[in-house]
């Protein structure tokens, strides 16, 4: 019994679940895994919509098997050159050498760069091109840099199935659950949150137009390549994808701080103490030396106001938040409330350094920054203050129904 789950009739998951690596992308922690999903459609032809990481091939072809038998394939469509999607084409390529690859024609600049293939057997396909498999009728949008150049999506007018890619996808494998009826949705949502900001974001405005492009299609079930099957209400990640591509936040605060021995923490905790006090409740407290940066950017990317603060550390910025703001800057994340702080002991560096990210990033200093000599005591904390009472206004002009 292999590891398959019929989705509608002719349509299956295939994909498979990764539980051993540490970083996707050699980069972000995978604390509880993630799925690469690939699809097949066992129609008069057969049809496989893009395939998984090439680590998991051999349960990949397995799970192939499970479905069609001794059947071979006819086509692959490849909506996304990424490794963790195209990694097994070479071994379906050599299974099923007459399999004919569906792509665009960015699709095959990039796929000939890494798989050698028989050019005869690739299928060039534009905004809108349509394939037949019998019952199932397949449409092709193209939504460039969701997330690489040639991303592309396949839309099953039969039954009215998105294969949306990487959009819509989480981190997190799937364990057991496969729809999003059967999962704790708050645990994906995080998780799909921290996939978007730290992967998809930076194209947020590139989202808004595949939406514009979408809008208007009838779509009852969302099979993307990352997480589940969004079929009991595609609509609830439809309107996250929304909101967060058009950077709308909400009411709250991140504080993060890069400090080696306390005296910028203690400023953190003064700061979050006031904002509490002044009727702010969605608080987010992160020491940039020790939580990732990818949960950190998933946290900044839902709350609006953002409070960073760093030691001075050889006349620049405390390095781990000097990686984070890089990041943040490389992410161009948009539209948030900046208050900023630090401790020094001679030249300072660190207050210096993140009002200069301020400007870079064209964030809004929603007060003076509180840099303080040595350690924060009774005669230099006001300055913590006005930071949060500032902030704390902004965010009840802000989002004024909100708590
Ligand atoms: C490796 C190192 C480099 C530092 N570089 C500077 C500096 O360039 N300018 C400065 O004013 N203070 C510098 N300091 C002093 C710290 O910024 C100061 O002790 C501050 O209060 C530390 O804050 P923290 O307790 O949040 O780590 C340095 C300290 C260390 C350990
Ligand atoms: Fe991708
Ligand atoms: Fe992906």
């Amino acid at each position: 019994m292999q590891n398959t789950v019929e989705v509608s009739g002719k349509v299956h998951w295939i994909g498979t679940n990764d539980r051993r690596t540490h970083l996707f992308e050699n980069m972000w922690p995978l604390e509880h895994g993630v799925s690469y999903n690939s699809y097949i459609i066992n129609d008069e032809k057969v049809a496989l919509v893009d395939t998984v990481e090439i680590g998991t091939a051999s349960e990949y072809l397995d799970n192939i098997k499970s479905i069609i038998g001794d059947k071979k394939i006819d086509y692959v469509i490849i909506n996304h050159m990424e490794p963790d999607h195209s990694g097994a084409l070479g071994a379906i390529i050599h299974r099923f050498p007459d399999v004919k690859l569906i792509g665009n024609i960015k699709t095959l600049k990039i796929l000939t760069a890494y798989f050698t293939i028989n050019e005869e057997n690739y299928i060039t396909v534009n905004d809108g091109d349509e394939l037949d498999l019998g019952y199932h009728k397949l449409k092709f949008v193209m939504t460039p840099w969701v997330h690489w150049p040639e991303t592309m999506v396949t839309y099953d007018t039969t039954d009215k199935i998105l294969f949306s890619c990487d959009a819509f996808g989480t981190f997190g494998s799937l364990d057991g659950g496969i729809f999003d009826d059967e999962i704790n949705f708050e645990f994906y949502e995080e998780e799909m949150r921290r996939y978007y900001s730290n992967i998809v974001g930076k194209y947020s405005n590139m989202v808004q137009k595949a939406f514009k492009k979408l809008d208007g299609i009838p779509v009852n079930t969302i099979c993307s390549s990352h997480g589940p099957i969004w079929r009991e209400n595609p609509g609830r990640v439809l309107d996250l994808y929304n909101k967060w591509s058009k950077y709308e936040t909400e009411r709250g605060v991140v504080i993060v701080w890069g400090s080696m021995y306390g005296n910028t923490e203690k400023m953190a905790d003064i700061i979050a103490r006031h904002l509490v006090n002044n009727g702010i409740k969605n608080i987010k407290m992160y020491d940039a030396s020790k939580t990732h940066i990818s949960y950190i950017i998933r946290d900044i990317w839902k709350y609006k106001g953002l409070i960073l603060g760093s030691c001075a550390y050889n006349s620049a910025m405390y390095p781990k938040m000097a990686q984070l703001c890089a990041e943040l800057e490389h992410m161009q994340v948009k539209e948030h409330h900046l208050g900023i702080f630090g401790s020094y002991s001679w030249n300072g560096g660190g207050v210096k350094n993140l009002m200069k990210f301020a400007e870079n990033i064209e964030f809004e200093l929603i007060a003076e920054p509180a840099e303080i000599k040595g350690s924060p005591s009774e005669g230099n904390l006001d300055q913590l203050e006005v930071i949060a009472k500032e902030m704390a206004k902004r965010l009840k002009e802000d989002f004024p129904t909100q708590s």
